[in-house]
This record gives C-alpha cells, sequence and structure tokens, in this order.
C-alpha cells in the first residue's frame, strides 16, 4: 500500500505533539523498555514535530516524531503504541502520516528499524543503508584504549562546540548542530574531542543520560583507531551501564567491544525512502546518536 493510501484509511484522533508533552509521553518509551528520558522527548519536539493519540484518560497511547536534519532529511522515530491499545493499525497510521508529511516538505524519511520494523518498512518503499548493533556494556569499563600517534583525546569544553558542530556536518552530512549542543551540555562528563598537534579535530564523541543506562553516541572520527580512542575514553567517564550503537562496518570496535564483556542482543537497519537522496554509509560514524536522533 502507498504511504498515502495507508495514511487516508484510518482517520483517527491524531494530536500535534508539543514539547510540554514530554513527561506524559515519556510512560510509553518506559513501558516498551526503551532508554529515552523527558529530555529526549523534549529535545526532539523542540527541534522536530510528531502526533500522538489519547486514550480515554488523556494519557497517551500511541505517538509517532519526526526530526529535521536539514533540508533534504528527516529523521522518524518514537512509534509506539501502548500495549493494550496495540493491533488496530494505530502504528501504521501514525507512522505513514509523519512519513507523507516529511515529503511533503520535500525531504526523504529516514529511520532505524529494528528487526521486528525492517519487514514492515521494506514495502513501504524504505532501502537498507546499513547494519548496526547495540552493544550493551556494565559499568566499570575502565580501559581507555590510546589514540594513534599524534592525536591526543581530551574532555570537550563549550569552546569546542562551533568546531565540533562543523566536523560533524563535514563527516556525518546531518545538519543537527542544535542536537550536537543539547549533548555537549546535557552529559559534558562523556564529551570528548580528537585533536591533533595543529589543533584541527580529529574526531568526537558525545553521550547522554538515559532510563535505563547511559548512551554513547554520536563518535565521529578521521578512523576506527580515533573512533575507538574516543569511544573507550567515554566508556572510561561512565558510572553506569552503558548502550552503544555501531556500525557493523567497523569490526576493530566489535571486537573490542567483545574483550571487556559487552554484548549486541539486538540490531538495526539503518533506512532510507527516497530514490535520490544519499546519506553517509558510515565510515567516518562509530556511534550513531541514536535511532531516534540519527
Ligand atoms: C510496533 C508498534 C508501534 C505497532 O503498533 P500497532 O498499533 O499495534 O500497529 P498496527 O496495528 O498499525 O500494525 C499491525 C502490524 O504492523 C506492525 N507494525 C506497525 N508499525 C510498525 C513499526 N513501526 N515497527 C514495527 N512493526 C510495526 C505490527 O507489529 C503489526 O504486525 P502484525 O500484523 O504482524 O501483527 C507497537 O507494537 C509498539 O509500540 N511496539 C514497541 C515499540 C516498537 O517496536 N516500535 C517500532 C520501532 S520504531
Amino acid at each position: 500500500m502507498a504511504v498515502s493510501d495507508a495514511a487516508a484509511a484510518a482517520p483517527r484522533r491524531l494530536e500535534r505533539l508539543q514539547p510540554r508533552d514530554a513527561e506524559g509521553l515519556c510512560a510509553l518509551s518506559i513501558e516498551a523498555g526503551w532508554n529515552q528520558v523527558a529530555a529526549d522527548w523534549r529535545l526532539m519536539l523542540d527541534l522536530g514535530w510528531g502526533y500522538g493519540v489519547r486514550g480515554p484518560r488523556g494519557q497517551w497511547i500511541a505517538s509517532a516524531l519526526a526530526l529535521p536534519l536539514g533540508p533534504t532529511i528527516s529523521w522518524i522515530s518514537m512509534v509506539l503504541v501502548t500495549q493494550p491499545a496495540r493491533g488496530h493499525g494505530l502504528g501504521t497510521h501514525l507512522l505513514t502520516r509523519c512519513i507523507a508529511e516529511v515529503e511533503a516538505s520535500g525531504a526523504a524519511a529516514g529511520l532505524d528499524a529494528t528487526e521486528l520494523g525492517r519487514p514492515i518498512y521494506q514495502p513501504l518503499g524504505f532501502r537498507d543503508v546499513y547494519p548496526l548493533s547495540r552493544w550493551h556494556a556494565q559499568q566499570g569499563l575502565r580501559h581507555a584504549v590510546a589514540p594513534p600517534g599524534g592525536i591526543v583525546v581530551r574532555a570537550a569544553t563549550p569552546d569546542d562546540l562551533q568546531r565540533i558542530c562543523a566536523y560533524d556536518r563535514s563527516r556525518s552530512g546531518f545538519a543537527r548542530s542544535p542536537i550536537v549542543t543539547h549533548l555537549l551540555t546535557r552529559a559534558p562528563a562523556l564529551a570528548r574531542i580528537a585533536e591533533r598537534a595543529d589543533g584541527t579535530l580529529a574526531g568526537y564523541a558525545l553521550g547522554r543520560d538515559g532510563y535505563r543506562a547511559l548512551h554513547v553516541g554520536p563518535v565521529v572520527a578521521e578512523d576506527q583507531a580515533t573512533g575507538l580512542a574516543l569511544l573507550s575514553s567515554a566508556f572510561a567517564g561512565a558510572d553506569r551501564p552503558l548502550i552503544v550503537d555501531v556500525p557493523d562496518r567497523h569490526g576493530e570496535i566489535r571486537r573490542w567491544l567483545e574483550q571487556q564483556g559487552a554484548s549486541a542482543p539486538r540490531g538495526y537497519m539503518r533506512m532510507l525512502r527516497g530514490g535520490s537522496t544519499r546519506i553517509d554509509d558510515g565510515a567516518h560514524i562509530f556511534a550513531i546518536a541514536g535511532p531516534e536522533l540519527a
């Protein structure tokens, strides 16, 4: 079924979500066992938009969000339906509404699909970009790997923000400076940069707190060795269990995570709908910001 047909087929009382809805919406992600906190919902609704459906007591029972990452791409996420309301078309309706609205704006829709979600997205016209694994690590991962010669990894400070934003744009292809700014302010203890002797950036790492674990990402760098030094340094500063979403192509990072006793019980597929749009192939992305932040 075409996206526009599916969206038209199930008229519902959809409400445009507001940043003030963040606390209430958080119950949906917690019920699903996800890691987002209200600050994540607020960020996504400050920078993006979405639709929700309320139950009889006014509580949110379903949601879907879209986060613009520049004029050519928006990220779809937080497609959630509370258990008792599942199986009645709400999830499909919200998802297709967001896709249709993204595409009406002239942008392509991207998302990170779970293994269960991928068979749903393929017939809707989404194509695979690259596979990722979600790694879980216990706290106590203390061993930071040294960066390649000539590069220093250190804590990032607010003075580094402009350079990090410019670097991120050039390597990830996403226009997401407000997200980078938010993460640096929100979790400075996880923020790192990799710097050469001449002061140019060779990479950065950011992260955030979460409901179940600290989330490390994005980690963007020139090469895998620098990415691993940044990731391991962020891990070494953490005092709680951690999660990180790593593109599968980065075998050195996967091996290091396995050596640390981390496990990857589930994977995602980065997917994109829209013929002409291209996104980065993950060569410089050693951890994504998260399936909800791209
Ligand atoms: C996935 C989910 C949103 C579907 O909501 P729903 O209202 O029950 O979905 P619908 O009634 O419209 O769709 C029916 C079918 O499509 C699937 N579906 C719809 N949207 C989906 C989505 N975004 N991802 C995965 N599966 C989806 C349903 O699992 C169901 O499959 P089935 O026919 O084989 O049983 C809901 O089960 C949920 O919140 N799950 C936990 C969170 C999650 O996995 N979200 C998707 C990843 S972003």
